[in-house]
């Protein structure tokens, strides 16, 4: 069993940003909803439980209506880190006092530090003329904490707020109103990995290599003798879910490999050769490109696609699993994001902008059981895994790729004729992103974007081509950087790289004579166009 830091979220939206930096610190954690119980948080102790972080809200601890931390939270005796909404709980529910407003501010801060609290100690960004040690963090504040709570002293203060941060070391509780997590809080990790390394004494026993043989022998004692099924898609979830169970159990996973002609130029080939060919893996590959196609004949609209990719991708896949009479298991590349989101669906607080195919819908019409080795992973670190599971790293750190394919980047209908022009369109922009490096970071542009990818715009228009007048299609352009998929910038991408990107498509793809370049960020705009 691993040690453990519980989080409990009241719902801000980088709350997954505070697991994330926790495993960086080597320590595994899980993020709750804020309102479980007392028995649930209690139940923790025998889990490895060594400490628990209350995340920030969009509500106002103030606000009758709004969560209560459980009251054990305080009453264990592990250390307690409230941030934000946390720490106004946490003065509130121990006696300070909190003052409400209706007026929010957010924003890059410099924040004072106060005496010598073990959460700060030697943590500075800069010295003031005084020599007063300063962090420089992103601060959110509306609420405030007026009054600290009895046994607890002034840790960190801004002229505008106070009451930055407190602590009541004896029982090792302490509270910013400022956020580590976030990138702009310089000193965020340094501070997340003093809280769970030293106050709550963790030692940093989540590390990938171990985490490889205790995932192989979990999967083994789960499934035991029985087989087990596998929806490849060629994305990374799945790939490394079938590496992992593939050293597991071997011969006893089969892959199906539904390619519904939405794939990336040579795509298929590639899985086929890295999973069947060089790892070994049973996969069985089934071309429903006529299937898929004819059913998205005359479809424009993009949730009816949506729908229609995924129900035919469960048909499909449904018929081949019927042929295997002896899988028990259903596996699914689940990544700890869709586990939390899908949590988020249920209880009604997440909105729903598009309807995403890969999670879920499944097992009910399957009869089996499901087997998700990956759902206490993020993304870095199922990537990890990958490569520690010995998958090329190219594949591994590939952007990620939509379930519905091309399907959601041909706007409006579905066509061969337009996806065989887009593939190759798409595959010119990556060979180029791949190839060309920044000076400044030496890094290539496929490495300095997170997602990049040509969209087929069908409507025509004039060019002139030698002599010739031409009358052909558009394709865009699309690059994106984003650390978590829910907001992104579009890619500040070289002119000189563009200009070549754009020369290329236009002479090497017959049928396109224009590219654009996409230069939204999300939000407003979505980084798929449909
Ligand atoms: P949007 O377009 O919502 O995309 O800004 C955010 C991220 O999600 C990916 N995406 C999907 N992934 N099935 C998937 O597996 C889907 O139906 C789907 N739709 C969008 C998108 O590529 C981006 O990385």
């Amino acid at each position: 069993m691993h040690q453990r830091i519980l989080i409990l979220d009241y719902g801000s939206q980088v709350t997954q940003l505070i697991a994330r930096r926790v495993r960086e610190a080597g320590v595994y954690c899980e993020i709750h909803p804020g309102d479980v119980g007392d028995d649930f948080v209690r139940g923790q102790i025998d889990q490895g439980l060594k400490g628990i972080i209350l995340s920030g809200s969009h509500a106002s601890a103030y606000d009758e209506a709004s969560m209560r931390v459980p009251q054990s939270v305080f009453e264990l005796g592990v250390p307690v880190l409230g941030i934000c909404y946390g720490m106004q709980s946490m003065a509130q529910q121990l006696g300070g006092k909190v003052e409400w407003s209706d007026h929010r501010e957010f924003g890059y801060a410099e924040v004072r530090a106060h005496g010598h609290t073990k959460l700060l100690e030697g943590i500075e960004d800069f010295r003031t003329v005084d020599n007063h040690g300063m962090l420089k963090v992103w601060m959110s504040h509306g609420d405030k904490v007026t009054g600290l709570p009895p046994g607890f002293k002034l840790m960190a203060s801004t002229p505008s707020c106070p009451v930055a941060g407190m602590a009541d070391e004896e029982r090792r509780f302490y509270a910013v109103q400022f956020h580590p997590e976030v990138t702009h809080t310089l000193q965020g990790q340094a501070m997340l990995s003093r809280f769970v390394n030293e106050i709550c004494e963790c030692t940093g026993d989540w590390n990938m290599p171990d985490y490889v043989s205790e995932a192989v022998a979990r999967i083994r004692e789960t499934v035991g003798d029985d087989e087990v099924l596998l929806g490849l898609s060629g994305g990374v979830d799945s790939s490394v879910a079938a590496a992992l169970i593939h050293e597991a159990i071997g011969d006893k996973l089969t892959c199906v490999f539904v390619d519904h002609g939405l794939l990336r130029l040579n795509e298929g080939k590639q899985v086929m050769e890295t999973y069947a060919g060089a790892m070994g893996i049973k996969i069985i590959h089934v071309d429903a490109t006529e299937q898929f196609m004819g059913k998205l004949a005359g479809v424009v609209d993009p949730e009816v696609k949506r729908k229609i990719i995924g129900r035919e991708f469960v048909e499909v896949f449904q018929a081949e699993a019927a042929k295997l009479k002896n899988a028990k298991w259903l596996a699914q590349g689940t990544i700890y994001p869709d586990v939390i989101e899908s949590a988020g669906a249920k209880t009604g607080k997440a909105v729903a902008i598009k309807s995403h195919h890969n999670v879920g819908g499944l097992p009910e019409t399957l009869n089996l059981k499901l087997l998700e080795p990956l759902r206490e992973l993020f993304k870095d670190e199922v990537r990890k895994l990958g490569v520690a599971l010995g998958l090329p790293p190219a594949m591994v750190y590939r952007h990620p790729f939509p379930g519905p394919g091309m399907g959601v980047r041909i706007l409006g209908e579905v066509k061969a004729e337009y996806a065989d022009l887009l593939r190759r369109a798409d595959a010119i922009f990556i060979e180029e992103l791949r190839s060309t490096v920044d000076q400044v970071s030496g890094k290539t542009w496929y490495d300095l974007t997170s997602q990049a990818f040509a969209v087929f715009l069908p409507v025509k228009s004039v060019g002139v081509m030698g002599d010739g007048r031409t009358y052909e299609y558009v394709v865009a352009l699309r690059a994106v950087q984003t650390s978590d998929f829910m907001t992104a910038d579009w890619a500040q991408l070289p002119y000189a790289l563009l200009g070549k990107v754009s020369g290329r498509i236009i002479n090497e793809v017959r049928g396109i004579n224009r590219v654009v370049y996409d230069v939204s960020s999300k939000p407003p705009a979505t980084i798929e166009w449909e």
